[in-house]
């Protein structure tokens, strides 16, 4: 687990946040709910939970959402994730996010200084940075002319 992580008392409250977007997550068919909360600059706190479909393939993760979501309001500057889930068996793991968030956080967050909390619970919680979980991560800055 890397070093680097927020305050004690916001990750807690981050914990609490994607909690409770954890009850709202619809994933009828891997039974696999998630919750994330989305930390920005300005200290505000996004909220999303996985949103699954018949179809399959059109289904999101928490994490998105979140994003999305905070996107979607004018919020482009973003301090750290806490994801949370509860599988089938209603037991709670640690929940990385998968590769297309990873690359979606690529998009608006600083790779060396945006913070991935994975949760089992309250008091419960490692703490990543996104450059560990995407090394080599390609972003916007991959585009610019040098
Ligand atoms: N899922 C998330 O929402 N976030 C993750 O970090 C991992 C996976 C969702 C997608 C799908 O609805 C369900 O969990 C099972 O993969």
């Amino acid at each position: 687990m890397g070093e680097k992580c927020i305050d004690k008392l916001l990750a807690e409250q981050m914990i609490e946040k994607a909690t409770e977007a954890l009850a709202y997550a619809y994933a009828p068919y891997s039974g696999f709910k998630v919750g994330a909360s989305l930390l920005t600059s300005a200290g505000e706190i996004y909220t999303g939970c996985n949103i699954e479909n018949a179809a399959y393939s059109p289904g999101n993760c928490a994490e998105r959402t979140a994003v999305f979501k905070a996107v979607s309001e004018g919020q482009k500057e973003f301090k750290a994730i806490c994801i949370v889930n509860e599988g089938p068996d209603h037991g709670h793991d640690y929940c990385a996010p998968c590769g297309v968030c990873r690359q979606v956080m690529m998009e608006f967050c600083d790779p060396e200084e945006f913070v991935i909390i994975l949760a089992k619970g309250a008091g419960d919680y490692r703490c990543y940075l996104l450059e560990e979980l995407q090394p080599l991560g390609f972003g916007p800055g991959n585009l610019k002319k040098s």
